[in-house]
């Protein structure tokens, strides 16, 4: 009887402890968006007040639920312009360079923290947060806005761990064996060059980020001091807010990327965008799936990449490609095709999840982003990437050397390159094999990842910040951790005991020369 009482009473503790989230995810990208929505999504079923700042708004409907929109965004992150494959294919963009990355991400940071949207809630002394977590997108601008509430933050990580990110709560990992995310599609073990380029890309990196920093930290003045002085308090160093996170939730997992070690405060949560219960087919969808007897290829080049912008006489080629396939495929495309083949459906919206998830599936044609390549490990379907830009390339290359997927460069030889692609991985039972492997590893986890989430959400809120998982590198200076001040100090005492020596000795010798007058 007690015991049941106590349960009940701490049942009802548990759902007492609902908190003011402030999910911030500002990046007006559709994968982005997704991610976001994941956040909002848990929170909200788990009783949590959500604040959503966003351009693009969660479909998910809920009292609990409250929207800041930043829609003017979409002006300094024109996906259309910036991912037109036609632009990629005469190489007219580069999303590949990461000085590209973060200017557009500086700018867009800026843009939001300076939003009147944003700056109205932070200048609001009604509104108190217990948690804030933001995307960490090439830029730190938003730990100030955590800092505002004097709550503590948390980084979400849309990609795998790598060295930017991991910096943050801890170190750079050795550039010997952790590749770069934009700049490198490397593989560990690396040979002798890639060690090389890795190392080079870190310090040039770093470079980059030096010639910023003077920009970002005037942002950073100008768009915290009123809101701290509002509250009659001094605005604290940028350099301290931006290293204040208390942990980083990486939409990331060991299969889709490398088992490097990470810093204790680093979770990986990848996969928990996924919805629990997979939402029924539409009625002609799951009739043509069902009745696929050769089994289904999905295409799909994400929801950032518009099919519409890639050449005309490539779509063609690629239609006659599909049409000598036995398989029937499904290409997700924003327009109507004429004379499409037989086996061939567009869809202008696609269920991505729901289709993989169907017993018929058989293959994944993607661009190999990371949301599609965790989907494909999820429901166990092999894949061949079509890379184009950020970390795409890399997520491919793993998937590759995993042994579950075919790269193919995107370019006029396309529809050949996937034709011989499709015959391999078809053809040989090895990629299903080993998909499905992958997949147990995937899914072979204590709890969900969305459990993961809302546990550490609450871990976090409860230990103000969790200071007792904070590194103990982060705050060290580079040159202590590599005892340069020890190298420095054995050099100075080396070159005081050689300079000894050398008077010692000469002194002798000219007394000895005095002595015998052996040069006079
Ligand atoms: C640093 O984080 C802690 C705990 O999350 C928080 O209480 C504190 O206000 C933060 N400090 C600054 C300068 O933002």
């Amino acid at each position: 009887m007690s015991l049941k009482c106590l349960v009940f009473i701490y049942l009802l503790c548990e759902l007492c402890s609902a908190y003011k989230v402030l999910v911030v995810f500002p990046l007006p990208g559709k994968s982005h968006s997704i991610l976001g929505e994941g956040y909002v999504r848990h929170l909200v079923n788990a009783g949590h007040e959500v604040t959503y700042l966003t351009a693009i708004p969660a479909k998910m409907k809920s009292e609990n639920l409250r929207h800041i929109l930043l829609e003017s965004n979409f002006k300094y992150f024109p996906e259309d312009e910036i991912l037109d494959i036609s632009k990629m294919l005469s190489k007219e963009t580069e999303m590949t360079s990461l000085r590209t990355v973060l200017e557009v991400m500086y700018t867009l940071a800026n843009a939001t923290v300076n939003h009147p949207n944003v700056q109205n809630l932070m200048n609001n002394l009604d509104e108190k947060f217990d948690l804030v977590i933001a995307e960490w997108m090439y830029n730190e601008l938003y730990a100030g806005i955590a800092a505002v509430f004097k709550c503590p933050l948390i980084w979400s990580s849309s990609v795998n761990p790598h060295p930017l990110v991991l910096a943050l709560i801890d170190e750079a990992p050795n550039p010997a064996y952790a590749a770069d995310l934009v700049q490198s599609d490397a593989v560990p073990p690396f040979t002798f060059w890639e060690r090389c380029q890795e190392l080079w890309t870190q310090i040039h990196t770093q470079y980059m980020l030096w010639q910023l920093r003077a920009g970002d930290n005037q942002v950073y003045i100008d768009a915290f001091t009123p809101p701290f002085q509002k509250r009659g308090q001094a605005l604290p160093p940028y350099e301290e807010v931006k290293y204040n996170a208390s942990l980083i939730l990486g939409n990331s997992h060991v299969s889709t990327g490398e088992a490097i070690r990470l810093p204790i405060n680093h979770i990986n949560i990848g996969g928990y965008h996924i919805d629990e219960v997979v939402k029924p087919l539409p009625k002609d969808l799951q009739e043509i799936m069902d009745n696929a007897k050769n089994g289904v290829i999905y295409f799909s080049m994400g929801s950032m990449l518009k099919s519409r912008s890639m050449p005309n006489e490539l779509k063609r080629r690629i239609l006659d490609m599909f049409s000598q396939l036995k398989q029937t495929v499904l290409w997700k495309f924003e327009e109507d095709l004429p004379n499409l083949p037989k086996n061939v459906h567009i869809l202008k919206w696609a269920p991505q999840q729901s289709i993989l998830a169907h017993p018929n599936c058989i293959l994944f044609i993607t661009h190999g982003g990371l949301l599609s390549t965790t989907e494909a490990l999820h429901f166990g379907v092999p894949i061949i990437g079509i890379p184009m830009f950020a970390d795409q390339a890399l997520n491919v290359k793993r998937a590759q050397s995993k042994g579950f997927a075919i790269k193919v460069t995107f370019d006029n030889d396309v529809p050949d390159n996937l034709k011989a692609a499709i015959t391999e991985i078809l053809g040989n039972p090895k990629y299903r094999e080993r998909v499905t492997e992958l997949s147990f590893v995937h899914h072979h986890r204590p709890v969900s990842p969305s459990t993961e989430l809302l546990h550490w959400v609450d871990h976090v809120v409860k230990t103000r910040g969790a200071p007792h998982l904070r590194s103990p590198a982060l705050m060290m200076p580079w040159y202590q951790k590599y005892y340069l001040d020890l190298v420095a100090i054995i050099l100075v005492v080396l070159i005081a005991v050689i300079r000894l020596i050398k008077m010692i000795l000469c002194s002798s010798n000219n007394k000895s020369a005095i002595g015998s007058k052996k040069f006079n």
